[in-house]
């Protein structure tokens, strides 16, 4: 298939993960990804990859906490594409903390990155659309923590309900000028954000014993990077074309559950 041809793709968070899968994916599949992260290193080596597939990405390196950075990323993409027909809300973090113990400036930090990040991109990158009359794609990359509730996580559950909220706000005020925003909501992924405190939380005795063993994960598994990655290339393509406003769970069934 070659669902994204000539099309310009924004990942953020694109250089490690989900982020990195989904820009593989759409590389092979035609399309100019453009690649933003804050880790120059990460970047260059994600863009080499993708060369080595016949790409032709390009890494902005873009802290997406700081509105300046993400309208550099945007002009960047522009200047070496000229459009924008797709955005893909990715880049995020996560530690484990108490609500009593957390501290104002991490809080801060992450709703910075997960929801204002999510805002400015969207918001410059719809207004390069609408300018240049795209009927362009935005997909969310939030998680099942913006609708359920989970030890530890306060900041990040909160900041995926805000995230979530942002995708449906949007899609109905994009709608008119043809663009569609919509979500996922990953379960557990193996990614570095798995890692908590050194620690690969997918391979521990308790993940094990309740997720797998037990069933409360149906599918009896954690998923994979390409397993997301594939609904959020179908969230950008015509295939979803009467999809607006809506959050995909991709996880194994663990949130029907109870
Ligand atoms: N792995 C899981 O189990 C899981 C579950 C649910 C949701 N998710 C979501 O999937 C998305 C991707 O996470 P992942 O699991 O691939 O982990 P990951 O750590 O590999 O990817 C996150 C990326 O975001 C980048 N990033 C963080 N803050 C940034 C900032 N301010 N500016 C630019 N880049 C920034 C990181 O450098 C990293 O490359 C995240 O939104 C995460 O919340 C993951």
């Amino acid at each position: 298939m070659n669902r994204f041809k000539g099309q310009t793709v924004i990942v953020t968070g694109g250089a490690t993960g989900i982020g990195f899968a989904a820009a593989k994916l759409f590389t092979i599949e035609g399309a100019n990804v453009v690649i933003a992260s804050r880790d120059e290193q990460n970047g260059l080596r994600a863009c080499n990859e993708l060369k080595e597939i016949g790409g032709q990405p390009l890494f902005v390196q873009t802290d997406i906490s700081d509105e300046g950075a993400v309208q550099h990323l945007m002009n960047r993409a522009l200047e070496q594409t000229e459009r924008i027909d797709v955005l893909v809300n990715n880049a995020a973090m996560f530690y484990e903390s108490e609500f009593l113990k957390e501290t104002t400036d991490r809080w801060r930090a992450v709703f910075d990155t997960i929801v204002n990040g999510a805002y400015w991109c969207s918001k410059y990158a719809a207004d390069a659309m609408v300018q240049r009359n795209i009927s362009g794609k935005i997909v969310n990359v939030s998680s099942i923590n913006g609708y359920r509730a989970l030890q530890l996580s306060s900041h990040y559950n909160a900041a995926k309900g805000a995230l979530d909220q942002l995708t449906r706000c949007t899609a109905l005020e994009l709608s008119p000028y043809g663009i569609r925003v919509n979500g996922v909501a990953p379960g557990f992924i193996d990614t570095a954000l798995s890692v908590i405190g050194g620690v690969n939380e997918l391979e521990t005795e308790q993940f094990q014993q309740y997720y797998v063993q037990q069933r409360k994960i149906p599918q009896a598994r954690a998923g994979t990077v390409d397993e997301v990655a594939s609904v959020i290339a179908f969230l950008s393509s015509e295939a979803s074309s009467y999809i607006q406003g809506a959050i995909i769970p991709v996880d194994g069934g663990l949130s029907i559950t109870f």
